[in-house]
């Protein structure tokens, strides 16, 4: 092993594409491949609209792909300008697969791995088919000496799959197989991969092992600290990841289930208050302590799953119980969600219209997977409301439409869901407005004071528009009966609408639209 001057990244999704693109854009004397065999996305890939929204990637994908550099200027006095310059590009999205890995020093998988759906472990076992076929091609086409990195979220053992693959396929060829785990969360991925915590590389503790460790590690170490890069054996490498994400899960649930328990107290507690208490303990730290609906997301419930699951294969049932308990939490917050809603309104739905704010999992993406506005949203659709309407600043109504089909919903509760590009119409005549995605055009001031007291259902209602009197983290849903006289066009403007220009795009694509 030496040094690395091709790097294929075998999947071009929302971890391949960005990390790709960052370790490209940090090392241009390396030539680095994305492969996927979804044509669409790599022609995407290949456009100036990205196929993922993230903050500041279309500048380091044009700065790698294209060779353009754009730096922005600010002198005292006057107007900030762009200034472009040039540099060899290094980074090529493509199908040609086989090309790829066969000229590649370092081999990215980065491939899905959803839950399993059916068969041993469904529900709660982690699909690594894709990755099977990804190094079943790795294992014909790579070159001697190649290493072969596992970046995708993967059971513990799959690097030793990994290994047992390509042994099979190639009996005479040493190949060294390491744990790479990407850390990004969605929204931040560039500023994630630009300033990690931590690069965690985990490898055989063999004098090769260790070697392609160090490869790996060179690559890093363009643009990251020598003390921010971890390296430590393969199964903890792998270990971590799923651990990582089941205690920030953890401490979400942890939260939520604080603000059950302010609701019912019914004494003015507010989750709010108690976050920010606990949060300046140092030891405890302020992050992920907002209580909201629960997480979304397609990693955190996967991942306390794959981790339940290996608990409960190694005979650990009261651990399995342990991190299950987290997700039961999490379910729990959702409906009781709903329930609120129900509860509010009488107790039946009927006749009634319910708007929904927000179906992204979190905010600052336009990513519609294992959002929690789908359970609220078939579990308010049960009550048979007269409509339910959806707006979201950032997802694309197709994808919304595709993940409420995939809820098992009547064809008579589908019919009464209706997904809106207008805010507006979104909340007219609605009976109560649930924000479910924390937008920052869906935040604002607290509502009056009535709202701290009575953290159950903020009934209070906005008096100039929805964006200043919203505040998801007490789970506040909005009356808005009066919202039907629409008070805010007494001002003449649209508070949605002004805080989500859309950009110069001229498709006005949806992901245009996020952040901008
Ligand atoms: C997560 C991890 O943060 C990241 O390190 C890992 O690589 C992938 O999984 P992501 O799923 O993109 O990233 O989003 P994250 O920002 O972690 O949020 C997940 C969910 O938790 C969202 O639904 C969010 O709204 C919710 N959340 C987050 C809360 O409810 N409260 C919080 O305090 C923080």
């Amino acid at each position: 092993f030496g040094v690395a001057r091709s790097i294929c990244f075998v999947g071009a999704g929302f971890v391949g594409g960005p990390t790709a693109a960052v370790i490209a854009y940090h090392n241009p004397h390396i030539q680095v491949n994305v492969v996927d065999l979804n044509e669409e996305r790599i022609k995407s890939w290949n456009s100036a609209h990205l196929p993922i929204h993230e903050d500041g990637l279309l500048k380091v994908v044009r700065a790698a792909r294209d060779g353009t550099v754009e730096k922005t200027i600010a002198l005292p006095g006057l107007p900030r300008a762009i200034e472009l310059k040039q540099r060899q590009p290094n980074l090529v999205f493509s199908t040609r697969v086989v090309d790829a890995i066969e000229e590649a020093d370092i081999i990215f998988i980065c491939v899905n791995t959803p839950t399993k759906t059916h068969g041993i472990g469904a529900g709660s076992m982690a699909d690594v088919s894709a990755i099977e076929s990804a190094t079943r091609t790795v294992a014909k086409h790579a070159k001697q000496g190649a290493i072969v990195v596992e970046k995708s979220t993967v059971p513990c053992g799959t690097a030793q799959m990994i290994q047992d693959i390509l042994r099979y396929y190639r009996p005479d060829v040493e190949f060294e197989v390491l744990s790479n785990p990407e850390f990004l969360a969605e929204g931040t991925a560039v500023e994630n991969l630009m300033h990690p915590d931590r690069i965690l590389i985990g490898s055989a503790q063999t004098l090769a092992g260790l070697r392609a460790a160090a490869v790996v590690k060179d690559v890093y170490g363009a643009w990251v600290p020598a003390a921010r890069i971890v390296t430590v054996n393969t199964f903890s490498s792998e270990l971590a990841k799923l651990v990582a994400n089941t205690m920030l899960a953890q401490r979400i649930s942890s939260i939520n289930a604080v603000s059950a328990m302010c609701e019912e107290l019914g004494l003015g507690a507010d989750v709010e208050d108690v976050s920010l208490a606990i949060g300046k303990d140092a030891r405890l730290g302020s992050n992920f302590l907002q209580a909201g609906v629960g997480f979304g997301g397609s990693c955190f419930e996967k991942d306390i799953l794959n981790l339940a699951y290996l608990a409960r294969e190694l005979h650990l049932d009261v651990v399995a119980d342990y991190w299950l308990a987290v997700l039961r939490m999490n379910e729990d917050q959702r409906q009781r969600f709903a329930r609120n809603v129900v509860r509010e309104l009488n107790g039946s739905l009927r006749g009634k219209k319910i708007a929904i704010l927000g179906f992204a999992f979190k905010d600052g993406t336009n990513d519609t997977r294992n959002s929690i506005a789908v359970h609220v949203i078939k579990d308010l659709a049960m009550e048979m409301p007269r409509e339910i309407a959806i707006f979201d600043p950032g997802c694309a109504s197709a994808e919304i439409r595709e993940e409420i089909e995939k809820a098992g919903l009547t064809p008579s509760q589908l019919e009464r869901i209706k997904i809106l590009t207008n805010w507006r119409e979104c909340v007219q005549e609605a009976s109560a407005v649930c924000i479910l995605t924390q937008w920052k055009q869906f935040r604002g001031r607290k509502l009056g004071s009535g709202n701290k007291k009575a953290p159950k259902l903020a009934i209070a209602w906005a008096k100039s528009c929805v964006a200043d009197k919203v505040d998801i983290s007490e789970m506040d849903i909005l009356a808005l009966e009066e919202l039907a006289r629409d008070k805010s066009s007494a001002t003449g403007e649209d508070p949605l609408e002004r805080l989500v220009p859309l950009a110069s795009c001229p498709e006005q694509c949806s992901h245009c639209r996020i952040g901008s």
